[in-house]
């Protein structure tokens, strides 16, 4: 069985630690997408790991993690991530491999993603990692993949770039595997596709040009491991119970000082919304159930996962965006043009607070019935069941409506 987890906003919607919880029923674990750009973390046993590159499936020692063909990777941030996880007691060796049509990330790429990250009128935001370079070079066709690092094709690459890359290609090497045959020789096995970002980040279903270059969305798990899309068994989209977003681009349901006060400062500080690549401080703004939809639907999300509830145990009141305004047109469509998104406003929906702690809760039945109440107006409005939630990082603060590895 094939489980595929995304995230259904603008990332950093606690994936990591999904995966992490999941990977516990899973075999294999396979990120499909992105690069450094990522930042997940995870809380098990008495530690933090903080990843960008390695699937979260990586500290359970027993499983086998791959970077997928739809990665883009940066040797060096590679090895410095794989000895931090050493020094932390992680042993990899012997079970992390890499999609030989994976591509490299040089340093010129980042330079060069910096310098045009300088040059746009409207920036966006970049975590300046190389990744719209990589991609952009992978579609031109004249990116680098590990399948290229001996050969005609290393020829043809800088002095600069071999010296670069020359400490790494025998160790690189060494970890790459042909990764559709890997995966129809496992094609029994458990297997968890791990998605970086947020569909609302994704090159094509994302608010363009505000995205990432990779394939957020579901889709990107098939072409970014080698399986065809019907061996997608199940999707998982996650959320958070409000919206992050880091760098630039439209935000419609994003707290402003002049109607809610400080609110975005009181949930950056509460959920910790500072990024995990980059240190950037989130912006922060309400549920926006307009876009949650929209992931929905584009990715056929099997079942949500609710992640920092939480963090509203003190309201009195929570709030949910449920349309749009635009020009003084209300619309529950999400709107493909990146101008529209930014004159868009709000229409908020106000539940009352449930005003107890729900990181105490361990299981469906615990969950008071306000914040019941809350999720079911969710369930309804997107039609997608929540079938997991979190709230908390520790691994017993997340529990499941209905058992994951389960083909319903
Ligand atoms: P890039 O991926 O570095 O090209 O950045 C493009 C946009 O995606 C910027 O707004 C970044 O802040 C955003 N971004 C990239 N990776 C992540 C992530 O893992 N979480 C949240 N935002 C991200």
């Amino acid at each position: 069985m094939n489980i595929v987890v995304i995230g259904a906003q603008w990332g950093d919607e606690g994936k990591g630690k999904i995966v992490d919880y999941l990977a516990e029923g899973a075999q294999i674990v396979i990120r499909f997408s992105g690069g450094a750009n990522a930042g997940h973390t995870i809380q098990a046993d008495g530690k933090t790991y903080k990843l960008h590159l390695i699937p979260s499936g990586i500290v359970h020692p027993d499983k086998i993690s791959i970077l997928g063909t739809g990665m883009v990777i940066d040797p060096q941030a590679l090895f410095d991530e794989l000895d931090a996880l050493e020094k932390q007691g992680i042993s990899w060796q012997g079970r992390l491999w890499i999609s030989d049509r994976a591509h490299l990330v040089l340093p010129s790429y980042k330079a060069l993603d910096k310098a045009m990250e300088a040059r746009r009128a409207r920036p966006l935001g970049t975590t300046g990692r190389g990744i719209g370079v990589s991609y952009a070079m992978k579609a031109q066709r004249d990116g680098l993949r590990l399948a290229d690092l001996y050969g005609s094709i290393y020829e043809t690459l800088s002095a600069e770039d071999r010296a670069f890359l020359e400490p790494y290609r025998a160790r690189l090497k060494e970890l790459t595997i042909d990764l559709p045959t890997f995966m129809a020789g496992n094609k029994s096995k458990r297997k968890l596709f791990e998605g970086a970002q947020g569909v609302l980040l994704d090159l094509d279903l994302g608010t363009y040009p505000f995205v990432s270059s990779g394939s957020s969305a579901a889709a990107g798990a098939s072409l970014g491991s080698g399986v065809g899309p019907k061996e997608l068994d199940k999707i998982y989209g996650v959320f958070k119970a409000y919206s992050t977003r880091v760098g630039n681009g439209p935000f419609p349901s994003e707290f402003t000082p002049e109607r809610d006060g400080n609110l975005g400062e009181v949930i950056r500080e509460l959920g910790r919304e500072y990024g995990v690549t980059t240190g950037r401080p989130r912006r922060c703004g309400y549920l926006d159930l307009v876009a949650l939809r929209y992931a929905c639907v584009t990715n056929s999300i099997d079942a949500l996962v609710l992640t920092h509830p939480d963090i509203y145990d003190g309201f009195d009141e929570v709030k949910v965006c449920v349309a749009y305004e635009i020009d003084s047109e209300r619309t529950e469509v999400f709107p493909s043009s990146a101008d529209d998104l930014e004159k868009a406003r709000p229409v908020l929906k106000s539940f009352p607070g449930w005003k107890s702690s729900l990181t105490e809760c361990r299981r469906f039945e615990d969950i008071p019935n306000r914040a019941r109440d809350y999720m079911s107006f969710i369930e309804e409005y997107t039609g997608t069941p929540i079938h997991i939630v979190s709230v908390g990082p520790g691994r017993d603060q997340t529990f499941f409506q209905q058992e994951p590895w389960t083909s319903q």
